[in-house]
């Protein structure tokens, strides 16, 4: 594997991306909280910071405890800090260097840059610059305003690139990426979802053996994965729970439920509408309605699961970022994401936790899903959030609204589908607003509630841009709800942006 040193630049989790599309595995761990690194190490990357290295409190490592053990490649802020560090000099640059920039010279015998142009594009973003370096280093490739482009410490597998070969704006970075995976440091190439599938059921045995593990099932990519990868490993010792809360989308619960149990997995649905809706009655407050939610569900989950004899361990679909979230050089409190999957299940339940996907991205979860021949229905759908339709409900929540709303969503989804804009779509839902506005119908008069229609695209949810839906598909969906659901006389589009909009109303 490769170990990704983390400096906490914004990048660093694009490299890991990059590296393991290259079917190499990785791990990034931050600069300040290194594991002791063992023999299946086979290179280290050290990334780029917000830091100048000439900052007191920039981040500080031994090169030694890396430099001349493993091959190293440091990208930007970890290639200064080498030459700062080795007797070099970094001085800010004269002109800030940020965006796309041409090499103009490239070493055509530096194994890092086979098969690389000498004009290849390169993506710049860095605001100190390397005026020296010392007489071990060579310089490999050079752009016409940075001389220091690239260097190797001569005699050593030490290379170090100013550019940020992770981004797509540098058209050769990939390349680069894999002459230092596989020339330099030797790896395989042999890290597929077909191989992680074997390993993680080959674990998984080893570490439940006969015990008994509950999982939380959503209807959701993560959990119906790690669900599946669990079941592989120990069948029936795995014990599925889906909750009916009342606020999934319509014929949601039953649909989902029938996909599970086709699938073979060992699943209790448990139908808890009423308790969830009484819980609910008369919150207005978003994060009131929230916690409602949460504690029901884990009341309920926790009932369940004390009906399984001499379990030992809770499944949980949790995915790379948020672990890398929960550690990063930032540290937990700079990023404000909960994890949904978690939901604070009481310490009281004292069970050990087995979390099969913890060391994937997203996408990855999907390619491992696929392997595993899950649906595509499941494998493709749009996030949803865990409070459901009560965050699309604005002020309190009635056994009527969401009604209303699952129809009217459910028409908004499958108008999507028909018109082959789901899979383009981030995420899309309707949202009730409880504001009534003069309509009419035929002769009459009507006073009834707005429908609101949203549609997002974004690669985490962290930031979105609305969806430019085709208006003709936009007026087919208005019509159909202002026909067909009752209580609802106008539909509207959300044109914001997150940020400053969220992608929740709620
Ligand atoms: P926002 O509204 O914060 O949403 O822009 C970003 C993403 O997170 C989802 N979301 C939630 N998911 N519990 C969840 O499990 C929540 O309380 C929650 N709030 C927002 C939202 O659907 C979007 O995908």
């Amino acid at each position: 594997k490769i170990i990704i040193l983390d400096f906490g630049s914004q990048y660093t989790q694009l490299i890991a991306r990059r590296v393991r599309e290259l079917n190499v595995y990785c791990e990034i761990h931050p600069f300040n909280n290194i594991p002791e690194t063992t023999a299946d190490v086979k290179g280290i990357i050290f990334s780029g910071s917000p830091y100048s290295v000439r900052q007191d409190d920039a981040p500080q490592i031994e090169l030694e405890r890396f430099m001349q053990k493993y091959p190293v490649l440091a990208v930007c802020y970890g290639a200064q800090y080498i030459a700062l560090h080795s007797g070099g000099d970094v001085q800010p640059s004269s002109t800030r260097e940020y965006g796309r920039a041409n090499l103009g010279y490239v070493s055509q015998s530096s194994k890092l840059f086979k098969n690389i142009s000498e004009t290849s594009q390169v993506w710049m973003s860095h605001g100190d610059t390397i005026t020296e370096v010392p007489d071990n280093f060579e310089i490999i490739a050079s752009t016409d305003s940075v001389r220091v482009a690239a260097y190797q410490v001569k005699g050593s597998e030490t290379y170090a690139i100013q550019f940020h070969p992770e981004v797509t704006h540098s058209t050769d970075g990939k390349q680069l990426l894999e002459n230092f995976l596989v020339d330099i440091c030797g790896c395989k190439q042999e890290w597929t979802p077909d191989a992680f599938v074997e390993s993680t059921i080959a674990n998984l045995k080893a570490q439940l053996g006969d015990d008994k593990v509950v999982l939380g099932l959503s209807g959701g990519v993560d959990s119906s994965v790690a669900a599946v990868l669990l079941h592989k490993a120990i069948g029936t010792n795995l014990h599925c729970i889906f909750v009916d809360n009342g606020l999934l989308r319509k014929d949601e619960y039953e649909a989902v439920l029938e996909q599970y149990k086709h699938m073979g997995l060992n699943i209790k649905g448990i139908d808890a509408k009423d308790r969830f809706l009484s819980q609910l009655a008369g919150l207005k407050d978003p994060e009131m309605k929230r916690k409602a939610i949460g504690r029901v569900f884990i009341e309920v989950f926790d009932d369940a699961a004390h009906e399984v004899q001499n379990v030992k361990w809770l499944g949980q679909g949790t995915i790379y970022p948020d672990v890398i979230e929960s550690v990063s050089v930032k540290g937990p409190s700079a990023t404000i994401k909960s994890h949904h999957n978690v939901g604070g299940l009481p310490a009281y339940m004292k069970l050990k936790v087995v979390e099969p996907l913890n060391t994937l991205f997203k996408d990855e979860v999907r390619r491992v899903g696929k392997t595993l021949g899950i649906d595509d229905v499941i494998l493709g759908r749009h996030p949803f959030p865990g409070p459901g339709l009560a965050i699309r409900i604005l002020g309190d929540v009635t056994a009527e609204k969401v009604a209303i709303l699952q129809e009217a969503d459910a028409i908004y989804i499958n108008n999507l589908r028909e018109a082959g804009l789901y899979d383009q779509v981030w995420q899309a839902g309707a949202i009730f607003l409880p504001v009534q506005s003069v309509g009419v119908m035929g002769d009459e008069r009507t006073y009834e509630n707005v429908i609101c229609l949203r549609a997002v695209e974004s690669v985490d949810g962290m930031t979105a841009d609305w969806c430019h839906l085709p208006y003709p598909v936009l007026a087919k969906i208005s019509n159909e709800i202002i026909n067909k659901v009752k209580g609802i006389n106008r539909v509207v589009y959300d044109i914001s942006s997150k940020p400053p909009a969220t992608i929740e109303w709620e």
